[in-house]
């Protein structure tokens, strides 16, 4: 097996120019992407990709440009939640057309890419340390080729929906020419928050601005107040998303559930949690 310095060195593979030309053609890609920013959580479950169609769905009815990236290899479900399943994929120049969302969000997700009963990502290595080494490269190089190659074209705002887990954010950080900001997501229970504590240190970590922590699921449980936790920590409380069972529903149906049910509790905060974001966006940094 060739060892990292064979390769830097040149094992006659050229690896790194292979990646060097790919973060340029990367480069290129998001050259008419105004604002990149990733939706994090220190935990499954807790409604970050809802979080994130919604988002999408809201900034979209405002009229924005948007595009989402389903950065989680393992549980895509960006494509499922925003209705573009099952289309066919068309290439053009080298890059593939990303599917619209009824309301114009421009997907891209491993989900379109594999068959709906692929087994998910394995990597076999003899510990799991080297395991765990191999999926971050892994991940590292699926991302870096779904960056690359997908046609974005002119947007406003790109929202990537990591997997749960702290460390992912740092390699897409390392990924993205500017990552504009991150945007946390919390439950009101003591274990989310514990986690996602420790997410808002590496979200700091990534040099990207915390745009601020999300509640969802509000009401559900009598769980920690996430505004205290905010406050404690520094970063903006952009709001609460109460519990609505609708909001499920029209996530399996692939219905965006700001535009199916606007005057919810649940969709109205979340217009206006999308609307501080492109307010934050919009404002000097500093
Ligand atoms: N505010 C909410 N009200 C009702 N159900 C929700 C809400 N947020 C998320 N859900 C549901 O909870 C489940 C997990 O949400 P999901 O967005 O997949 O979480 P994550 O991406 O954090 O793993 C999904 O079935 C989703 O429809
Ligand atoms: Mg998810």
């Amino acid at each position: 097996m060739k060892r990292y310095r064979d390769i830097a060195g040149d094992g006659g593979s050229n690896i790194v120019g292979q990646v060097q030309a790919q973060q340029a053609r990367l480069r290129e890609r998001l050259a008419g992407v105004r604002s990149i920013v990733a939706v994090v959580s220190g935990k499954g479950g807790v409604g970050k990709s809802s979080i994130t169609a919604n988002l999408a769905g809201a900034c979209a009815l405002d009229g924005a440009r948007v595009g989402v990236l389903d950065a989680d290899l393992n549980g895509p479900s960006m494509a499922k939640m925003l209705g573009v399943r099952g289309g066919k994929l068309v290439v053009r120049d080298g890059a593939v057309e990303p599917p619209r969302s009824a309301l114009g969000v421009k997907v891209m997700s491993m989900d379109l890419l594999l068959p709906s009963d692929a087994a998910p990502l394995t990597w076999e290595a003899p510990t799991q340390d080297e395991a765990h080494t191999w999926r971050g490269t892994m991940e590292a190089n699926a991302l870096r080729e779904f960056l690359a190659d997908t046609a974005w074209g002119d947007l406003d705002l790109l929202l990537l929906d990591l997997p749960p887990g702290t460390d992912r954010l740092l390699t897409v950080a390392s990924l993205v020419p500017v990552l504009s900001g991150t945007v946390v997501v919390t439950i009101p229970s003591d274990v989310s928050q514990l986690v996602v504590r420790r997410s808002l240190t590496v979200a700091r970590e990534s040099r990207a601005p915390v745009l601020g922590l999300v509640e969802n699921m509000a009401g559900l449980f009598p769980g920690p107040d996430a505004e205290v936790l905010a406050r404690d920590a520094g970063v903006p409380f952009l709001g609460r998303v109460a519990f609505d069972a609708d909001l499920a529903r029209a996530a399996d149906a692939g219905e965006a559930f700001v535009a199916t049910f606007p005057d919810r509790e649940a969709a109205r905060s979340l217009r206006a949690i999308a609307s501080s974001l492109r307010a934050a966006l919009a404002a000097p940094a500093g």
